[in-house]
């Protein structure tokens, strides 16, 4: 069975989603509220794009949010918005790791905005992003689809530390070999590569006799 969202639902989700700090598009939009549908209610939700677009635009007009600085059609917090919360050092929820649900703009800009809340530079920002979302990626590639754990926090002596956890899903060899993982000549391990540059720590820990990753990093912030 699916759900139909009703334009009042609608709107309550799109806030709901706009207080946590995420930017996007009207389509990024619609993953992120099929997404939360998905999670409370284990359902498929029917929605129209349309009025998706007229609540942002509406938002727009009232100036709580503005457009991209290189997107246009990306909708963002304007600086005095009426959609953002108290600031906090820590952040904690759940995603689902299918791509059809847009999970790695979600996180990448939820992540900037609390990064960009807490003070942290827009060079330290650009480090931490561009290796949390090799580990998305990851959690979403190798995961089983379901419920991904995101964690994160700035501590006092300003150490950034991050935690996903993710089931996964059964190995298929003959898959990993085909989009070649493993060829002769090496294997592709780049996400981890980039991650070791860019983060101070880097741990991946399979748990649970191969049924859960546990993904945890840290980087220390100039003070
Ligand atoms: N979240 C995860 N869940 C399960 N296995 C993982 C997870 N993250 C990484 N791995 C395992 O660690 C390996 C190394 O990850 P890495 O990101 O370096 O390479 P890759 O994803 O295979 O290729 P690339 O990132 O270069 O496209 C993966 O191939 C996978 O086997
Ligand atoms: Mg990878």
């Amino acid at each position: 069975m699916a759900f139909s969202v009703s334009s009042r639902e609608l709107e309550t989700e799109i806030t709901n989603l706009l207080q946590t700090g995420v930017a996007g598009n009207v389509s990024d939009f619609v993953c992120w509220i099929k997404m939360e549908i998905q999670k409370k209610f284990k359902d498929e939700a029917i929605l129209s794009e349309k009025d998706v677009a007229n609540f942002l635009e509406k938002q727009k007009t009232e100036g709580n949010l503005i457009s991209g600085q290189f997107d246009a059609r990306e909708y963002f917090l304007s600086p005095d918005s009426e959609f953002h919360k108290k600031n906090q050092t820590s952040d904690r929820y759940f995603i689902l790791g299918r791509l059809d649900f847009s999970p790695l703009q979600y996180v990448k800009t939820r992540l900037e905005y609390f990064l960009r809340r807490n003070q942290v530079s827009e060079e330290e920002i650009i480090d931490i992003s561009i290796a949390t979302l090799e580990a998305v990626e990851n959690a979403a590639k190798y995961g089983d689809g379901t419920s991904v754990e995101v964690e994160y926090s700035i501590d006092r002596s300003k150490l950034f530390t991050i935690s996903l956890l993710n089931n996964i899903k059964d190995f298929d060899l003959e898959d990993d070999i085909k989009r070649g993982k493993f060829s002769s000549t090496a294997t592709l391990m780049r996400g981890m590569m980039v991650m070791q540059k860019l983060f101070t720590s880097v741990d991946l820990e399979i748990l649970d006799d191969r049924k859960q990753a546990s993904f945890k990093a840290t980087k220390q912030l100039a003070k």
